[in-house]
């Protein structure tokens, strides 16, 4: 008789342990999946994408034709990839179960203020978080509250590469940096709206290690990698370029020649007050104009002013 009720009570316990771990299991995943969707609270399953479709005709077409969806359908190569809709929406049992509706079902929408930016930006984590996004978390656009899909667009083509959220990468970025657009039209600008430069060329819109999401560490570095001639080092360095060249020029546009932000006399005289010839515009000793300031002014006799390799260009005369 004992042994039989010992026996009936391994076997509760075996049951209860069991019915533990199975619990436990899909519980601890619904958790996970609630930090990225909120979807999983409301107990939602995953239907398939095939039962979207069905009522989501118009939407599937435009979507199929993008990168991502052509690689979920032929290609998936992990559980996330292989939920179609259900990987970016969440679990759609619900929303089916409800006939469909907006806000209903507890899908994620990415409509704006239906979920926080960080839920949104979450979904699309899941899958980017490296690359290029490694520095996403703390950063400027991050911080500002400004989510994957302000540059994204997604459920369709609407850019021919990168999915951008506008035609090209240069309207995605104007939607918000409207000065950005008037500075390049400036009379001295880099070829960007001439199409040879993008944003992109210099900056990671997801945010980098460098100031103000630079690609590169400094902004010497960043202008230096396309303007090798001007890395040095140099025999004779000119203290202010070595610092930093936005002493001197601005990147994204100026009416001043050669992206200055100052025109040169004045530039120049900001730092050199004094110096053993003068100038300022009339030579003091007469009424002549003063050579040193008209045309190019000081350049004109200072043309190595990025520094000089010559051994007697210390005055960057050569
Ligand atoms: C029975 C038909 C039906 C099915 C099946 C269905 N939906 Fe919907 N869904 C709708 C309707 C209707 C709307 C509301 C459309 C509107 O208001 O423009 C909707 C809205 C949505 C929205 C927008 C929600 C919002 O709050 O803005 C998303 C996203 C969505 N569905 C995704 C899905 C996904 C993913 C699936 C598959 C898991 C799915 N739907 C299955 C009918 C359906
Ligand atoms: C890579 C993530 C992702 C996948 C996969 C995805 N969607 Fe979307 N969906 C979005 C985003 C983001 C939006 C918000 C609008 C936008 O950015 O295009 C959206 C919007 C929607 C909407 C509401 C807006 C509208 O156009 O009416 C519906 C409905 C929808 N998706 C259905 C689907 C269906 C059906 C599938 C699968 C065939 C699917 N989505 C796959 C991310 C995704
Ligand atoms: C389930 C995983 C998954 C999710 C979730 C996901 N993506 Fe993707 N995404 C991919 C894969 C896979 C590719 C194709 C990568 C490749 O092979 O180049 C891709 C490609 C892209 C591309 C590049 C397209 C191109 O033409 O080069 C962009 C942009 C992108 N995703 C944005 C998003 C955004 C925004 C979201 C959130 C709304 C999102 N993705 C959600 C897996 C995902
Ligand atoms: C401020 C605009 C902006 C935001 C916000 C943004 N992106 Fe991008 N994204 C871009 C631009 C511009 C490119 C093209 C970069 C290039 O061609 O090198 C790009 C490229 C990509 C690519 C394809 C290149 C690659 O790295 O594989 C993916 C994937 C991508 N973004 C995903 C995301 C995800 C996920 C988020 C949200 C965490 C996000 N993006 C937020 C502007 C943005
Ligand atoms: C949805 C709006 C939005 C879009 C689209 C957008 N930005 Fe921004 N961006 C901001 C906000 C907000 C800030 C932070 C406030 C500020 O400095 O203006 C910012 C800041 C920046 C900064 C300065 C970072 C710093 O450290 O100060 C750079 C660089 C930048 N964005 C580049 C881009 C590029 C490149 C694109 C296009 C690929 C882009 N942004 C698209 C809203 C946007
Ligand atoms: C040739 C390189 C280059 C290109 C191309 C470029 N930037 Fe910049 N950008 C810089 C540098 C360098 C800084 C830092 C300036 C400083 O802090 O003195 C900067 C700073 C910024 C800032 C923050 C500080 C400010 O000036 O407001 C924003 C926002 C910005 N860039 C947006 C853009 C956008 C949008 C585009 C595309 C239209 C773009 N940039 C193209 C080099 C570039
Ligand atoms: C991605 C490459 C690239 C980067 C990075 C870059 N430039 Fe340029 N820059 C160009 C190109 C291309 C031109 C057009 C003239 C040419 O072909 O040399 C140009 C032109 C200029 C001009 C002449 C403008 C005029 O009005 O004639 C100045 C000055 C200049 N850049 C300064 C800088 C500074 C300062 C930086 C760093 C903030 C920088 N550049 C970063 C590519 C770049
Ligand atoms: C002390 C001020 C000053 C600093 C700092 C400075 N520049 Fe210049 N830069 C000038 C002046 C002045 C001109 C115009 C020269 C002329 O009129 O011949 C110029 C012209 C240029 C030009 C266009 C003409 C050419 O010679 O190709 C480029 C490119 C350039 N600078 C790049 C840079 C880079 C890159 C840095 C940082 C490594 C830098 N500059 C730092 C003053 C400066
Ligand atoms: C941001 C400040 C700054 C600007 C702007 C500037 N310089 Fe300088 N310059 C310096 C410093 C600092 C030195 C090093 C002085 C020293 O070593 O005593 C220097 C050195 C020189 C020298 C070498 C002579 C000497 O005393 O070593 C000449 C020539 C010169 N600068 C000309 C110019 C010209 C021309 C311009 C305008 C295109 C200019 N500088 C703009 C800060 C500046
Ligand atoms: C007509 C040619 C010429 C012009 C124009 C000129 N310089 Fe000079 N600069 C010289 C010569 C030559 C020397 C060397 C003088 C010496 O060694 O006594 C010199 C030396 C200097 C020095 C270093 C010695 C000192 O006096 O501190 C500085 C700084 C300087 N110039 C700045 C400028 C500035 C700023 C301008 C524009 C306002 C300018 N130069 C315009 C020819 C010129």
């Amino acid at each position: 008789m004992g042994g039989c009720r010992r026996d009936l009570l391994l076997a509760v316990f075996a049951v209860a342990l069991i019915s533990i771990v199975v619990t436990y299991t899909p519980a601890a995943q619904g958790a996970t999946a609630s930090t990225n969707s909120g979807a999983a609270a409301s107990g939602a399953t995953y239907v398939g994408s095939d039962i979207c479709q069905g009522c989501h005709q118009e939407q599937t077409a435009k979507y199929a034709k993008t990168k991502m969806a052509k690689v979920f359908a032929s290609a998936a190569r992990t559980p996330a990839e292989k939920q179609g809709c259900e990987g970016c929406h969440g679990p759609g049992s619900k929303h089916v179960e409800a006939g469909g509706g907006k806000g209903v079902g507890g899908l994620v929408s990415f409509r704006k203020g239906a979920e926080s930016a960080k839920q949104q930006t979450a979904v699309c984590q899941k899958c980017h978080e490296k690359g290029q996004r490694v520095y996403w978390e703390g950063g400027p656009h991050e911080g500002a509250g400004v989510t994957c899909t302000n540059c994204h667009k997604v459920m369709e083509n609407v850019s021919d590469k990168r999915n951008f959220a506008k035609e090209t990468e240069l309207e995605t970025c104007f939607q918000c940096h409207a000065l950005k657009k008037a500075q390049l039209q400036r009379s001295s600008h880099m070829p960007v709206r001439e199409g040879k430069l993008v944003c992109t060329s210099c900056h990671n819109p997801h945010n980098s290690q460098g100031p103000r999401q630079l690609k590169q560490n400094t902004i010497n570095d960043n202008c230096v990698s396309c303007h090798t001639e001007r890395r040095g080092p140099f025999l004779w360095e000119h203290p202010p370029v070595v610092e930093n060249c936005g002493n001197c020029h601005t990147p994204h546009g100026s009416t001043n020649p050669f992206l200055l932000k100052v025109r040169v006399p004045r530039l120049c005289q900001e730092c050199h007050n004094y110096s053993r010839h003068p100038s300022q515009p009339y030579d003091p000793s007469g009424s002549t104009a003063n050579t040193r300031v008209l045309g190019r002014g000081c350049v004109q006799c200072h043309p190595q002013i990025h520094g000089s390799n010559h051994p007697s260009g210390s005055m960057f005369h050569r």
